[in-house]
């Protein structure tokens, strides 16, 4: 129930929470960045420096959406902190009896605070001794109390059943995060600051990704007709393309399925062909070559390409583009995500569906 919160003069709840982004970041990093030292205040954590600097992997944990934002987050603590970190759905952690070392922190991330498997992965890990932060939206919500400390997002409520500003919000919490574990550890002040200005530009970035709204809208209108879309990315784009696949299933109900890049050979290009279109998720990156290597294999297949990135191809290699801002690297699939919103915002107008409350599906799975 939305309660006291309101569309605010949008048609769907959806599209208020995907245009309240730049505020809900903004106030997720508020009284957090520190410009002097190029550090992240996280007094949440409740973490003294000792053991800031003693923890020698990362272990992130969350369902759905909240665990391909903890995907973005383990690629940032490994390129900002290089400290090993790897993501895991926390549906499946907490049947397999994972080993729990004391050497590892553990980061648990939960919009509603109230998912019931996430919060019994919780449960076991505090049963078997581990550390585990919480990166959570819901201020004193069951996964909140449980954990030793963590970071709320201070997204505001989210009230329809697809997340997007928590999952924005997760990332640059991520971000944070990797910023404060990494400037006790290698990341230079240098880099810090790099980080810092990034995280800084990423509001009206995002405002400028809005403004493509109408673009955006003509393309899910295209691309919705197809009954199956594929989404590939490789390395930092690959959970952008997962989210995006998510998002559209969730609420337009066409089929989707993510791949890295890189993997397309191995199997799934046998269902390239013009019945199944690929969205491109193609940084401005080290990549971006092997990445346009692989829309050409798709175009050559008769596959279309509708390629998300930060400035057109040279060659014919997509049909339709969607041009995004450069940040730094590390923070770019926060942008990625955005136009990836907007298409299954506007798939599911197109088709008709019941946009904030999709069939199947609950804000809050609080059951096993
Ligand atoms: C997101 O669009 C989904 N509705 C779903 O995957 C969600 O992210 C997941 O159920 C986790 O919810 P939580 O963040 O409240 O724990």
């Amino acid at each position: 129930d939305a309660g006291h919160y309101d569309t605010g003069g949008y048609e769907h709840y959806l599209l208020k929470e995907i245009s309240e982004q730049p505020e809900t970041m903004t106030r997720t990093m508020s009284g957090r960045l520190d410009e002097r030292f190029h550090v992240a205040h996280l007094g949440g954590l409740n973490m003294d420096a000792r053991e800031t600097r003693s923890f020698r992997r990362v272990k992130i944990i969350g369902c759905g959406s909240a665990y391909y934002s903890g995907q973005i987050g383990a690629q940032l603590i490994e390129e900002l902190a290089r400290i090993p970190a790897d993501a895991e759905p926390a549906s499946e952690f907490r049947y397999r009896n994972p080993v729990v070392d004391p050497n590892t922190l553990y980061v648990a991330i939960s919009q509603s605070g109230e998912t019931y498997d996430t919060l019994a992965a919780v449960q076991e890990l505090k049963r078997k001794g581990g550390r585990v932060i919480g990166i959570v939206n819901a201020v004193g919500s069951a996964i909140a109390r449980e954990v030793d400390g963590g970071i709320y997002l201070h997204a505001g409520p989210e009230v329809s059943v697809a997340s997007t500003k928590a999952f924005t919000s997760t990332s640059v919490a991520f971000a944070l995060l990797a910023l404060h574990l990494g400037r006790v550890r290698d990341l230079s002040p240098a880099d810090g600051r790099r980080i810092v200005e990034g995280l800084r530009r990423l509001p009206g970035q995002i405002e400028e990704i809005l403004t493509q709204g109408d673009k955006i809208a003509e393309l899910a209108r295209k691309y919705a007709k197809h009954a199956s879309m594929m989404f590939v990315g490789r390395v930092r784009g690959y959970p952008v393309a997962r989210e995006g696949a998510q998002k559209l299933k969730e609420i337009s109900y066409v089929h989707a399925e993510a791949y890295p890049a890189s993997e397309l050979k191995h199997g799934p290009l046998a269902l390239i062909g013009p019945d199944m279109p690929t969205v491109a998720i193609v940084p401005d990156d080290e990549l971006l070559d092997k990445n346009l290597t692989t829309l050409g294999e798709i175009r050559a297949r008769g596959g279309q390409v509708l390629m998300v990135g930060h400035r057109e191809p040279e060659s014919k290699l997509a049909d339709d583009v969607i041009v995004i801002p450069k940040n730094e690297i590390e923070l770019d699939p926060i942008l990625l995500t955005i136009p990836l919103q907007l298409l299954a915002y506007h798939a599911a107008v197109a088709l008709d569906r019941d946009v904030d409350k999709p069939r199947n599906l609950a804000k809050s799975v609080t059951v096993e």
